[in-house]
């Protein structure tokens, strides 16, 4: 494996964007493949067996594309696959986690909220974080159907998705919760809104930027880090409609880009 071999990294849909975009300030040399798998989106409601081949399947086709490392931006994804990634491949396989560590030390009101999807909620993963912290705060999942449809349609800001926040975020709190974790990757895009509702008293928080420090440092370890000094490109592909995807792909990361068709896989 070489340094200067591409970083892979995937989601459902372009929400991992928001984890792209933190990978980028990190590792500004950085060459970087993302797949939207939009064609299957959102994952919340599909089965573990069919999201674990789909994450297989996108793996391979980062490998293929000589990825020397893979980020799981997506938490469906991770609590669904990332055991059997890592077992079927050897390079650093980088995995999302819901925020809430930061969340406990930030918390005064001893109730932090959790917005993720069902299948995130009801993960090994997350029954482990949740037994790991939960005798010291009060830890409140709320899975949020709909969300990930409104970003992949491009909604981030009208009526239907601020209706469909408040509807998840204020029984958080009314429950007491003065720090909100978004536990789904495309929630960032939503954090504005969010914030608007939520008011500045409450912290909205995420983990984008502790996953990119995790690549970072296992890059490092690995001796796989990349010409700082260069500057890094990036490639798109999606499994849904390239001629759909790119405007949505470029308002989201904030550049006018190219949205390449994934092969079948
Ligand atoms: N971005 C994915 C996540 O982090 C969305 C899951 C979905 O497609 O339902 O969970």
């Amino acid at each position: 494996m070489n340094a200067s071999n591409p970083i892979g990294v995937f989601d459902s849909g372009v929400g991992g964007l928001s984890v792209l975009h933190e990978i980028r300030k990190a590792l500004p040399g950085e060459n970087l493949l993302y797949v939207a798998d939009s064609g299957h989106a959102p994952y919340g409601d599909k089965s573990r067996q069919f999201i674990e081949a789909r994450s297989i399947a996108i793996s391979e086709f980062l490998v293929n594309q000589h990825a020397k490392a893979i980020v799981v931006a997506c938490n469906t994804a991770t609590g669904a696959a990332i055991a059997t990634l890592r077992s079927r491949f050897l390079m650093p396989i980088i995995a999302m986690e819901p925020a809430v560590k930061p969340a406990v030390e930030n918390t005064k009101s001893g109730v932090i909220g959790v917005m993720a999807t069902s299948r995130t909620l009801a993960s090994d993963n997350f029954v482990r974080l949740f037994a790991r912290y939960s005798a010291e705060v009060e830890i409140l999942g709320q899975a949020c159907p709909g969300l990930v449809d409104q970003v992949e349609a491009g909604d981030l800001s009208g009526d239907k998705t601020r209706l469909l926040l408040e509807q998840y975020v204020l029984p958080l709190l009314e429950r007491g919760a003065d720090t909100i974790v978004l536990g789904c990757t495309h929630y960032p895009f939503l954090a504005p809104l969010i914030q608007d509702i939520v008011g500045p008293m409450v912290a909205v928080i995420d983990s984008a930027a502790a996953v990119a420090r995790q690549l970072h440092r296992r890059l490092e370890v690995g001796d796989l880090l990349a010409d700082a000094s260069g500057s890094g490109t990036e490639f798109f592909w999606t499994s849904g409609t390239p001629n759909q995807a790119k405007p949505l792909v470029s308002q989201l990361w904030q550049a006018s880009v190219e949205v390449y068709h994934l092969p079948t896989c």
